[in-house]
């Protein structure tokens, strides 16, 4: 009897009685009928589940799209393809077209008509024709006997084989993807555009107001969007760039809402979270805050520092190395915020706590303990081995590969050595590896700073020969500097003055008739290729074995918390599948007697102001506009310009630039961030702190039409306005309370 108490009280104070709140959660849109509507109503949803996603006629999904494989997400918002999205998604297309003739990372950048479009070079938008349940399809060829590499093969061969048939006959794609650690798995089939054209983007500092400095916090003041349109050939096909194309007719597009949002006002985003790590246990949190994010920090701090003196030295290695250092600095601060939070938050000593609910529970139930026992040991005892590793695998990667350009461009050209040590020669594959190695070398040396590189090679060099063990440095390394007697500077000089891969010419020399002998003997190539097999294989089966005891003791975890938690609605890990999220509009307690209000306005832009740090400088005409109070009818009720605000979304990286959507189906903002406080929140949520950042659309509006000048571009979406409401008249004196009224339909 106490046993039980004590194991009630534990799920209270584990925070048990959270599971079913809705703020949590990445769900499959196709199983939000299932489980999530009738919550989802009681919130204020006014849509059927039907229009939310359906597979037979067009819903919401359609109006969605994947950026570029997943690394952003953008929603289409006119019936000709316009789509919105972040300004840091389209970061690195803004950059592509920038010179220091016209930096449109400065000034933005504004079609005034389609010709002017640009293209956003390598972005494609891809969008989910249908998902599909295919565990079964899939279980019923594994069992219990197979090892766990026949267990991957398998796995492998029914994916290939349910792709092949999913797509044929089409011009689709397709994947299945595993879910629940290996437990479930579901297939995902996909159209995707290739034409894709920037269509504006607001001056950073608008787009990216308040810089590294406010990343990952609140309160924001960032007018964090761009749009861009989805070409389609002139049959309504996905087609290369090319003149003849036409704007994307979709089967969805979002309307826009132009009511603004109050505090507990329903909101739901979709889009393509890219990965959380719900199900991590108290093991790889130890990893995380003991090993991992301490070394990803400070060698990116290394390499933020070289960057930006050479940066802040010239407006040309300025506008090439923006795009690579915002995304250093971006996941450079969220490792720097995920420790801290992890620390407050207390999410090891919480995981702690759910791994002894799950071992009292196998203790309880000997046929559970048969099938899940050896979960915990198997992860325990493979941190044991992988924590051995995990700093010189991050070094490997963070130092070495690819925060040394030259190294990483060398690497690319891996394709090529087993093309020219093929035994028959092959005149094709040869002729496509070389053209495919011509584009990556335009791309590597049009935003490329050989000085720059040269001084971050010869640094990050350095912090890898005396943070790693000898043991797990490749010899070659070790050779070079030993030749340079530890000189790293020396070192680095040597390296760029003999390898080809230090200029456009010399590579390109190269790709003329490119031999084996000179790939190999070339330094950086040697280097390269060593930190890749030390990465892959320099650590012996015991790291392998490791790994793949990992894999099965998360697979028969995540299966066991499932079995023991009957009653809690579990959620996929986020994969770069389409997920859907909701919730409402939300305020917080960032701590003790500290509340932040669930919105900001241009007000707090202009407290921020500051034209002498590059982060807060605000634009003249933005000031202008701010004193003459010239809103239009993007203004609030309350006669303020509102810019961000928040929910209680469940959100990661890959949701940038993701609808956030009203009761009625009406685009209210993108979401672009999370907060501070709960930088944890992809190990673990924070149902108390944990805030999706939103920029409000009637910004996003405001800066189009009246900053630029584009209404051309508000003109071609549908805004969507309340119709007045009927309402019984109440009588005097008696509160109408308009939550608690279902909505009618
Ligand atoms: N933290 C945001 C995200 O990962 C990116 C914000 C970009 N802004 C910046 N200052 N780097 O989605």
């Amino acid at each position: 009897m106490i046993k039980k108490k004590v194991i009630a009280l534990a799920l209270l104070m584990l925070g048990a009685h959270t599971w079913l709140k809705a703020d949590e959660g990445m769900w499959l849109p196709m199983f939000i009928k299932r489980l999530n509507y009738e919550d989802m109503q009681q919130k204020g949803l006014q849509l059927t589940a039907d229009e939310i996603y359906s597979v037979n006629h067009s819903s919401l999904k359609d109006a969605i799209v994947m950026l570029s494989g997943g690394s952003c997400t953008a929603e289409i918002i006119s019936k000709e393809g316009l789509a919105l999205t972040n300004h840091h998604c389209a970061f690195g297309a803004i950059q592509q077209n920038s010179t220091t003739d016209h930096d449109y990372l400065l000034d933005g950048f504004w079609a005034m008509n389609r010709e002017q479009e640009l293209p956003a070079e390598g972005m494609t938008a891809s969008f989910l024709v249908r998902m599909e349940n295919v565990t079964e399809a899939i279980n019923s060829q594994l069992n219990d006997d197979l090892s766990e590499m026949e267990r991957y093969q398998i796995i492998a061969k029914v994916s290939d084989s349910i792709e092949n048939a999913a797509i044929a006959d089409t011009h689709y794609e397709a994947n299945v993807k595993s879910f629940f650690e290996g437990n479930e798995f579901y297939l995902f089939v996909y159209e995707t555009f290739t034409d894709v054209r920037l269509v504006g983007a607001p001056p950073s500092s608008i787009g990216k107001y308040g810089g590294d400095t406010d990343n990952w916090m609140w309160p924001r003041h960032t007018g964090d969007f761009s749009l861009l349109r989805v070409y389609t050939g002139p049959d309504g096909k996905p087609a290369p760039y090319s003149e003849n194309n036409i704007p994307l007719q979709p089967k969805h597009h979002l309307p826009v809402s132009m009511e603004g949002v109050a505090k507990e006002d329903f909101a739901m985003v979709m889009g393509y979270p890219g990965s959380t790590d719900r199900y991590l246990t108290s093991f790889g949190v130890k990893q995380e805050l003991d090993i991992h994010q301490p070394s990803v920090v400070k060698i990116r701090t290394k390499r933020l520092e070289l960057m930006k003196e050479d940066m802040d030295a010239s407006q040309a290695v300025r506008i090439k190395y923006a795009s690579k250092y915002a995304s250093v600095a971006n996941y450079w601060k969220y490792f720097i915020g995920q420790s801290e939070q992890l620390r407050n938050n207390k999410v090891y000593e919480r995981k702690l706590a759910e791994e002894k609910m799950f071992s009292d529970w196998l203790n309880e139930n000997p046929d559970k303990k048969a099938k899940y026992g050896d979960a915990l040991p198997l992860i325990s005892s493979a941190y044991q081995e992988l924590d051995k590793y995990n700093k010189a695998q991050t070094y490997l990667i963070e130092s070495a590969l690819v925060g040394s350009e030259i190294s990483l461009f060398a690497y690319r050209f891996s394709g090529l050595e087993r093309v020219l040590s093929a035994e028959e020669p092959n005149a094709e594959r040869l002729a496509a590896t070389i053209s495919g190695l011509e584009g990556t070398t335009a791309n590597h040396f049009k935003d490329y700073n050989l000085p720059t590189d040269k001084k971050v090679t010869a640094a990050l060099f350095q912090l890898f020969s005396e943070d790693v063990k000898e043991e797990y440095q490749p010899e070659v390394f070790k050779e070079m500097v030993k030749k340079n007697k530890g000189d790293f500077s020396k070192l680095a000089e040597k390296l760029f003055d003999k390898s080809i891969f230090a200029t456009k010419e010399s590579v390109t020399e190269f790709l003329k008739d490119p031999d084996l002998k000179t790939l190999q003997k070339d330094p950086a190539y040697q280097l390269a290729q060593g930190f890749i097999s030390t990465y892959r294989t320099g650590f012996g089966d015991g790291m392998q074995t490791a790994q793949i005891d990992l894999a099965k003791g998360n697979r028969l975890f995540v299966a066991g918390l499932r079995e023991m938690q009957q009653d809690r609605k579990f959620y996929p890990n986020a994969n770069s599948t389409m997920r859907l999220t909701y919730g409402t509009v939300e305020d917080y307690y960032p701590r003790d007697a500290v509340h932040y209000n669930y919105y900001t306005t241009l007000e707090g832009v202009m407290q921020k102001k500051d034209n002498d740090d590059p982060e807060f400088v605000v634009p003249d005409k933005l000031v202008e506009l701010y004193m003459q109070k010239d809103y239009g009818k993007y203004a609030d009720k309350d006669g303020t310009m509102h810019v961000c605000f928040l929910t209680n979304n469940d959100i990661t990286g890959g949701n940038s630039g993701s609808p956030v959507i009203n009761a009625k189906g009406e685009l209210i903002g993108a979401a672009f961030d999370g907060n501070w406080e709960a930088m944890s929140g992809d190990i673990a949520f924070e149902t108390e702190k944990q805030r999706t950042i939103v920029v409000d659309i009637r910004y996003v509006l405001f800066i189009i039409d009246k900053y630029a000048g584009a209404k051309h571009l508000v003109d071609e979406m549908t805004l969507a306005y309340n119709k007045p409401e009927v309402k019984k008249a109440a009588p005097a004196g008696v509160e109408t309370n308009d939550k608690a009224v279902p909505a009618s339909k």
